[in-house]
């Protein structure tokens, strides 16, 4: 089966991009589930049910998020009701939402999604290497076909946690950093690993946000308002296909698409 994942979708542009890029990819490669990072898909920071409701309208199964998952506060009510999005596995106990979801595609088996957070340069929530150990362990009582978005900073943590699930899960790939890596592979155990999927949104820009207010930022140690930038708007992610019977990755191939 084949599984698109689609890098973090960073505002209106990003959300332009998946509506008008995601059909010709579909019809390019037949895939089976489409998951996409959705923290920045509300104006660049968070994410409402309207922008969830208009991913999932063009045509993304799951949503994952990441450390920008609180900044809009709507965000509370997708938590509680939408189960084809998930928030990080390893936030406290009691935190509303679910960071795994067992999903059933048309005629295939069912495929295990994890969503997980670093903590290296980041917020310090549960150790993400003993919490995503201890789920692929439950998941694997359901299928053996399981993807990981690890949202981390650190290319050293996201490629630990891919080595330690080598042979356990179908692909562990990396988020949040909004540049696409050139990593991608297959480890000797059958996991297909990506340190980072990069950005969905406007790519003439520092990361998705409009280039001045980043350097005058930088130059002055001054707050500014970092607006959503607005050109060379990419689709970044990653294509794996995996072996239904062993749940191993055969390929993986990095995706990075021009709107024209
Ligand atoms: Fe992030
Ligand atoms: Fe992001």
């Amino acid at each position: 089966m084949k599984i698109l994942f689609i890098g973090d979708i960073v505002g209106e542009p990003g959300r332009r991009a998946v509506k008008e890029i995601l059909p010709r990819l579909r019809r390019a490669h037949q895939m089976d589930l489409v998951i996409a990072n959705g923290e920045n898909s509300a104006g660049g920071s968070g994410i409402t049910p309207a922008t969830a409701q208009e991913i999932f309208g063009a045509g993304v199964d799951i949503i994952t998020t990441g450390d920008h998952l609180w900044d809009q506060k709507e965000v509370m009510g997708l938590l509680q009701n939408e189960s084809r999005l998930l928030r990080p596995l390893n936030y406290p106990q009691g935190t509303p939402g679910q960071g795994s979801v067992v999903y059933q595609a048309n005629n295939q088996p069912p495929v295990a999604i994890i969503n997980l957070q670093g903590r290296t340069f980041m917020p310090d929530l549960d150790n993400p290497f003993t919490t995503v150990r201890a789920e692929v362990e439950r998941l694997r009582q359901k299928t053996n076909i399981i993807f990981v978005d690890f949202h981390a900073e650190a290319t050293s943590e996201k490629a630990a946690i891919g080595r330690m699930l080598d042979g356990q899960v179908s692909a562990v790939i990396g988020t949040h950093t909004h540049v696409q890596t050139a990593d991608e592979q297959i480890f000797p155990g059958g996991t297909a690993f990506l340190s980072d999927a990069g950005f969905t949104g406007p790519h003439d820009s520092v990361i998705g946000r409009e280039i001045e207010p980043i350097i005058r930022r930088f130059l002055t140690l001054q707050p500014q308002r970092f607006t959503v930038a607005e050109k060379g708007i990419k689709l970044q992610g990653a294509l794996v296909e995996i072996d239904t019977h062993t749940g191993h990755a055969l390929k993986i191939e990095r995706i990075s698409e021009r709107l024209d």
